[in-house]
């Protein structure tokens, strides 16, 4: 079936904060498990529309029928402000990729990600930024396919001793070529 990626409508909210905090929860992503302190940063997704783009990855649609259910969504951060943790002047950054496990492997994420890239490009901004937990191999892998390496200089530790690894894409016309973004 299709996978349609668009703004998430306010009525949406809550349930794309709480597959956010699912996602988190159940892949091991949170130290302190339901007692961690950033669960109430996912599930507010309110707050992420306002200040940032909350996207979301439904099922079908891209055909003009009926959309399904809720697959993915993720933030992006394409001027700056409050919700940008590693992106400079010109750059734009993403956050909270998340997808149903029920819904992986179909390329939601993918295109999720590829999203905020066209946005990125949209907006004329020469590098895509993110930061990440070093163990989520899948997610690596997904970010070096459409063109992302890592870059240490930018790794940032949120709390002392935890270490989230940057990684960036620059959106120079030949690298577009490249990786088809
Ligand atoms: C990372 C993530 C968003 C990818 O979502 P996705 O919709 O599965 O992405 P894609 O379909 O584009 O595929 C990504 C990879 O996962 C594989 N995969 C993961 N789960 C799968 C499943 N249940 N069935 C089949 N393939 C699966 C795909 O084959 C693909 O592998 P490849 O990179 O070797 O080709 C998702 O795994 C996730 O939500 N992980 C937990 C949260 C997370 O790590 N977020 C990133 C924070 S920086």
């Amino acid at each position: 079936m299709d996978i349609t990626i668009r703004d998430a409508r306010p009525e949406e909210y809550g349930a794309v904060g709480e597959l956010t905090a699912q996602v988190y929860l159940g892949d091991g992503l949170l130290t302190f498990g339901e007692a961690d302190e950033y669960l109430t940063e996912l599930r507010d997704a309110a707050r992420r529309a306002a200040r940032a783009e909350l996207l979301v990855a439904v099922d079908g649609a891209a055909d003009g029928g009926a959309e399904g259910e809720l697959l993915g969504t993720v933030t992006f951060v394409g001027d700056g402000g409050e919700l940008a943790e590693v992106a400079a002047e010109g750059e734009a950054e993403f956050r909270m990729l998340a997808v149903r496990p029920e819904a992986r492997g179909r390329g939601a994420g993918e295109a999720l990600v590829r999203a905020c890239l066209r946005r990125a490009r949209a907006r004329g901004l020469r590098r895509v930024v993110l930061s990440s937990q070093s163990h989520l191999h899948t997610a690596h892998r997904l970010y070096r396919r459409l063109g992302f390496v890592r870059a240490p200089e930018r790794d940032w530790e949120p709390i002392p001793g935890f270490t989230l690894h940057a990684f960036a894409v620059d959106l120079a016309p030949g690298r577009d070529q490249r990786h088809n973004i």
